[in-house]
Formats: structure tokens, sequence, C-alpha cells
């Protein structure tokens, strides 16, 4: 266990009052009961409050791709902490920004080549969003300004995310969101596709539904279509193989503009940069966050094609061309952390080694097909969800226990929303860390009732 020296100030591992933090996405009551604290994290661990160590089965929030505190981020950050605290990000910028977003264009696949920062995933979403609409509104399409999402799609939590999103907990408690916003069906259908190692071969067809809203709404009104390539917060739903070319396809024939959020898929989850040079599919937008600074500093952005930005680049030359922005955009720590970031992808060759695992990792998920209250469990790249039964008298609980038996009891950190579990470790993963994640795991998913 660490002194208490080695802790930042207030980072003690005990805090004198738990009530003041109101704690996000988390039942509050019960967290405060019996709290889960982490008080420091390295490599593929966490150490608790406790002293413990936890094996981190979901690189944080699905973010920490290239595990916890590395030398080389953690230097980056120092230094631009101690050399160039903030600029101005609207009419003044620096250096970096102009290097991360250079790196950024040369990682995305085509023409996708310009990068505006953001600094979360709600936030890269909102941009994304409000580009779409603007680049018809300035090209003399102000009627398309209807946005097209996906049920059971997570798109953070902003009004326009939540909007196009299609979990209902994160919709129904806050009013009438956009207006104008359709939904595509979801790709799942555990009939068809119960316990499928990677893209399912059932579903490409329910792509073909963007015609019918087509139909129904007239293409001249549609800015945009918006999809998780792999939806990931709702349980890990690869693609259909043919499904995003299907939805490629269609947005071409209409004019309307293909959003990838590439939130959780971006930086090497599924083995490559991209989720779209997995498939083989451009959109007309990616929008990035988490893996781009491996979590150390928060950060978001949307990557367009270059027909996009040029459409805007028009009028005087003094005039600001997009009225969108934050104060944070391309904050110097975050900026030092993605460059130092994606230095480290590439000399350790993550993205290589995550698509060098994903067979090992999809049978070591499918060896828990035979547990109690196992549903089913899909697979993708290094992430995997596993639907455990719901209790009918209370829905939730038993993937609850399990991620609170998991962390206090089996030292690893599971990922639970309702009865569905998620894992996604760092991509520095080994094999023996694979099976110790899944034994653990199977371990408590056999212990809870
Ligand atoms: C696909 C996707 N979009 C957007 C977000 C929102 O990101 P943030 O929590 O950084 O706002 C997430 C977060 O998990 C996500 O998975």
């Amino acid at each position: 266990m660490s002194a208490a020296e080695d802790f930042a100030p207030g980072f003690e591992p005990t805090p004198n009052d738990l009530e003041a933090f109101w704690i996000p996405f988390t039942p509050n009551r019960s967290f405060k009961r019996r709290p889960r604290l982490i008080t420091g994290a390295r490599g593929m661990y966490y150490e608790t409050a406790e002293g413990r160590a936890v094996i981190d089965g979901t690189a944080g929030l699905w973010c920490c791709n290239a595990g916890h505190a590395r030398e080389p981020i953690v230097n980056a950050i120092q230094k631009a902490a101690a050399t160039l605290d903030y600029s101005p990000s609207f009419q003044f910028s620096h250096p970096g920004a102009f290097s991360l977003a250079s790196r950024l264009a040369d990682m995305a696949p085509g023409d996708l080549d310009h990068v505006f920062f953001a600094n979360s995933g709600s936030e890269a979403v909102d941009s994304a969003l409000k580009i779409a609409l603007a680049y018809h509104h300035i090209r003399g399409n102000g009627s398309r300004t209807r946005l097209i999402g996906r049920e059971r799609g997570y798109h953070g939590v902003g009004f326009g995310g939540i909007s196009v999103g299609g979990i209902v907990n994160n919709r129904k408690f806050f009013g009438g969101l956009l207006g104008g916003v359709d939904h595509l069906p979801h790709t799942y259908s555990r009939e068809h596709q119960g316990f499928t190692k990677g893209e399912p071969d059932w579903g490409a067809h329910l792509a073909d539904d963007l015609d019918r809203i087509v139909a129904l709404h007239d293409a001249s009104t549609i800015a945009a279509v918006i999809v998780e390539p792999m939806a990931g917060s709702t349980g890990v739903l690869p693609p259909p193989k043919g499904y995003l070319k299907r939805l490629r396809e269609i947005c071409d024939r209409h004019g309307i503009l293909l959003i990838f959020d590439e939130v959780i898929t971006a930086f090497g989850r599924l083995g490559f940069a991209t989720a779209a040079e997995r498939y083989g599919v451009v959109p007309d937008m990616i929008t990035f966050a988490k893996g781009v600074t491996s979590g150390a500093v928060p950060m978001g952005g949307v990557i367009v094609r270059k027909p996009i930005y040029d459409a805007f680049m028009q009028g005087p030359d003094h005039m600001i061309e997009l009225f969108h922005g934050y104060t944070y955009s391309a904050h110097p720590l975050a900026v030092a952390a993605g460059l130092a970031t994606l230095e480290l992808y590439r000399n350790e060759g993550l993205f290589e080694r995550a698509r060098e695992l994903e067979a090992l990792w999809a049978e070591a998920s499918m060896a828990l097909k035979e547990l109690p209250n196992v549903a089913d469990i899909r697979t993708v790249g290094l992430a995997t969800a596993i639907d455990l039964e719901p209790r009918p008298d209370a829905p939730g609980l038993r993937g609850y226990e399990v991620m609170e038996r998991g962390f206090h009891d089996h030292a690893v950190m599971i990922r639970v929303t309702g009865d569905t579990l998620a894992l996604s470790p760092p991509l520095i993963v080994s094999e023996e860390e694979i099976a110790a994640i899944f034994e653990g795991v199977g371990r408590v998913i056999q212990e809870v009732p």
C-alpha cells in the first residue's frame, strides 16, 4: 500500500465525507454504503483504498487502451503543465494542436482529414451533429434538418446525443429532446445471433430500414445518420456482416451524411485505428474521445472529410466559418497526452496486438457459456458482453452484484449495464491476464445466485 505522502492533496484513501459528491451513472446510496474507491493505477491494475490490486477488465470506461500511468504519457502531461498550461482556443492556438490534428488525420481512412477538438464523447457527438446541420445549411439545403440515430445507440449525454441515442432511461426523464429525430432498428437478435464471435451473419438487411425512413420523411429533410459501428455501451453489438456498407450506400444514394461514433471503437479496440478501417467503410465524420489520450486527460473530437471542411471555407476571410467551439478545445495537456498516446500505440504496436489477441480473447469469453444464468455472450476485437438472465423480481440486481463482488472479492473490474456485463481490457493485456480476468468473472458469476 502506498504511503500517505504518495497521494495528491485530498486523494488520501479515506475521504472524510462521501455525501457531497453526486456520482454520475451510479446508484449513490448503494455506493456510499460500501464504496468502491480507487487510489492508484499502473499498467493493467488498479489499487483500491484498502491497498488491494484489482485487474482492470474494462480499460477504465473503455478508455485506458495503453494501460495506466504510462511513463511517456505522464511525462508529456507534466511537461505541458509546466510549459503551457493553457492557451485560448478561439482566435489563438498552439503548435501541438496542429501536430495532433495531423496525426489523427493521417490515422483516419480516406479523405477524413480535418479535426475539430472537443473535451468528451458527448461534446464530440454534439459537434458532429451541428457540423452536419450547418453543412447542409451553408450549401443551400436548409431543409435537411432531421437526424437519424438507432435504437440501443449510446452517443453520450448531451441533448443531441440522447436525442439520437436509443437507450430509454437516458431519454425518458428529459422532456421532448431534439425535434425531427428518427431511429433505425437495433441490430440484435438473440434468436439469430446468440453466442456469435465477431460480426454476426444475420442482420445486414436491417440497414434497409433507412430506405423506409427516407420514404417516410423524404431525403430532402434528412441531414445525417449517426451510428456506433459497434454498439458498445448497450452491450457490445458488433455490426452484422455487410450492414455498414449498406448503410453507406443508402446514405450516398440520398445525399445523407454518415457519422460513425467511434468514441469506443477508435484507437485499437477492434484491432485497427478505427472501425471504419476494420469494416472498409469511410463515413463522412468520425467522432472520437476516450482512447485518444488513453483516458489520461479528457479529450474528444470529430474528424471530417475534406469536402465538408472545404464547404465551410468561404465568405470573407476575417469571418468565423463555424460558430462552435469549447474553451478547452485542444487543451495543451490533452494534446500532450494525445500525442504521447498515439506514439505509444505505434511504438508498441497495440492495435495489431489487439488484432492478434482477438481469437484467444473470444475463446476465453465463450468458455463462460455454460455458467449459470448466462443468456448470451458476444465478442469482437478486445470487447465482450455477457448477458445474464435478469431476476424476475429485480432486473439489474444480478448484474450489479456481479460487478460489486467482482471488485470487492475477486479483484476484477467489470462494467455493468442492467444485467449485461462488459469487458474491454487495456490493449497491453497479456495472455495470462486474459486468463485471470475470465477466471475472476467466471467465479463471481457462479457465486452470485
Ligand atoms: C459511442 C459513444 N459516444 C459517446 C460517448 C460519450 O462520451 P463521454 O462520456 O466522454 O461524454 C460514449 C461514452 O461511453 C460512447 O461510448
